[in-house]
């Protein structure tokens, strides 16, 4: 009988390309994949540790799947990812449940680390490495609607956010092999796949030295894009000190390069930048964003912003506020501040913003935003986009969903198309996630 293996994926996208990694890598040592937690002989728990919120849950998630222990005492429960990074040997020793802990660069291991499990020892690999990028794994697919993938394109992070535990968990910024890369990329489209998403912390610091080929980011998305004209490429994320005007171009040149950029602000408030450690000002970002809509005039943008770090004023707040008005962001994500042990802000700033201010200040900031998204959206109403199709909507079996190049989510009725099919669709209407429209 094979053995199953279920796994479970928190946090970002990277995350989730990892997870198809680990699949692999226990694949090839006989374990069978199952999206059945009760037939499962390994579970799997891909974790998170970004906020405290993110850890809180997985705990959360340990408590309501201990049940499964007591029916099956030779079930093997693994932490891996962020979180088991973050708090290595203490998972093991503080939580019962827990039979494996390995952090992001030791997935190799795992087929080793399960079987000293099975044998009855408790198995910890939390090494983090500065060459690993699993390059030469391919990864086994969890996607629902294999039109869309994520491909890893580096690892790790060098930047020294003051908030962010990145770095600790993920350790040193490493780039892959543009050769697996592209490999990669042309099987996802042979196998049916029509877009992909290369992923790094700061995919503008991506550099390749080899004996024949020295490349930046905007020269492996170029090579990317020119795998196939009928493949849409997307990429994540990209830092505001780093986006280059080459970049810009570059995506400018090739239809099939997604017109959308995620440029996270983070902060609109230069004293909070700087104690922030992002490396550029207000001033810096507009900048940046002004080169975006005079290069790539239809770009869609999309950002972070964090309320409530150390010190922040109710004046630094109305920064940001600015900052995201002026921007018109297309899209946001909003986050309170949560201090994250170890690093630089933990270890030098208090954590002086009250949890009730923090609240306050994210409120009326997402407030501002859905009002933004919203003009944002009726902007496109009349306009015609290539959607590319996705599959069907979440609602009904009559209408198919899927997303402009500038990445907003459309819904039309599904005539006869398919999934992967590019459709040109005439938006009619909108709701407050979605437009609305019909195939012309
Ligand atoms: N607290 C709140 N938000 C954070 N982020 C990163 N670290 C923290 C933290 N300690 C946010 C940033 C980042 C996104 C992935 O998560 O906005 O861009
Ligand atoms: Fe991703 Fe960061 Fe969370 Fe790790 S801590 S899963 S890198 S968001």
């Amino acid at each position: 009988m094979s053995k199953k293996v279920y796994i479970e994926t928190y946090g970002c996208q990277m995350n989730v390309a990892d997870s198809e990694v680990v699949v692999s890598i226990l694949s090839e040592a006989g374990y069978e994949p199952t999206d059945n937690i009760k037939e499962a002989g390994l579970i799997l728990i891909n974790t998170c540790s970004i906020r405290d919120n993110a850890e809180q849950r997985i705990w959360g998630r340990l408590t309501a799947i201990s049940y499964l222990k007591k029916q099956n005492k030779d079930l093997k429960i693994g932490i891996i990812g962020c979180m088991a990074e973050r708090l290595k040997e203490k998972l093991i020793e503080t939580d019962q449940l827990v039979d494996i802990v390995v952090g992001p660069d030791a997935y190799r291991e795992l087929p080793l680390l399960v079987a000293e499990a099975e044998s009855g020892h408790k198995a910890v690999n939390v090494l983090l490495s500065r060459e690993e990028t699993y390059s030469d794994i391919s990864p086994v697919r969890m996607d629902k609607n294999g039109v869309s993938s994520f491909v890893s394109i580096m690892r790790g992070c060098n930047n020294m956010c003051a908030y962010c535990v990145v770095p600790y968990v993920r350790g040193a910024e490493r780039s892959r092999n543009p050769e697996s890369i592209l490999k990669e990329v042309k099987e996802l489209f042979a196998h049916g796949y029509r877009e992909v998403t290369l992923l790094g912390q700061n995919v503008d610091s991506y550099k390749w030295e080899g004996n024949k080929v020295n490349m930046g980011f905007h020269d492996l998305l170029e090579k990317v894009a020119l795998v196939n004209p009928l493949l849409r490429v997307r990429f994540s994320t990209s830092h505001p000190k780093d986006i280059s005007d080459e970049l810009l171009h570059t995506i400018a040149r090739h239809e099939n390069i997604c017109k959308h950029i995620h440029l996270p602000a983070q902060s609109g408030s230069n004293p909070i930048l700087k104690l922030m450690n992002r490396e550029y000002s207000r001033e810096g970002y507009m900048e940046r964003v002004s080169a975006i809509r005079t290069i790539i005039p239809e770009c869609s943008l999309s950002t972070d912003m964090i309320t409530g770090f150390c010190t922040e004023t109710d004046e630094d707040h109305k920064e940001s506020l600015s900052l995201m008005e002026w921007g018109g962001f297309d899209f946001a994500y909003m986050f309170k501040y949560s201090e994250r042990p170890g690093t630089k802000a933990a270890r030098k700033y208090k954590d002086d913003v009250p949890e009730n201010i923090k609240s306050a200040r994210l409120s009326e900031m997402i407030s501002l935003q859905n009002k933004i998204s919203a003009k944002s959206k009726k902007k496109d109403i009349g306009m015609v986009f290539v959607v590319l199709v996705e599959g069907f909507s979440k609602r009904s079996g009559e209408f198919l969903s899927g997303r402009t190049s500038q990445n907003k989510v459309v819904v039309f009725p599904s005539g006869n198309y398919q999934r992967g099919e590019y459709v040109k669709v005439l938006i009619e209407k909108c709701t407050s996630a979605t437009l609305i429209g019909k195939s012309i």
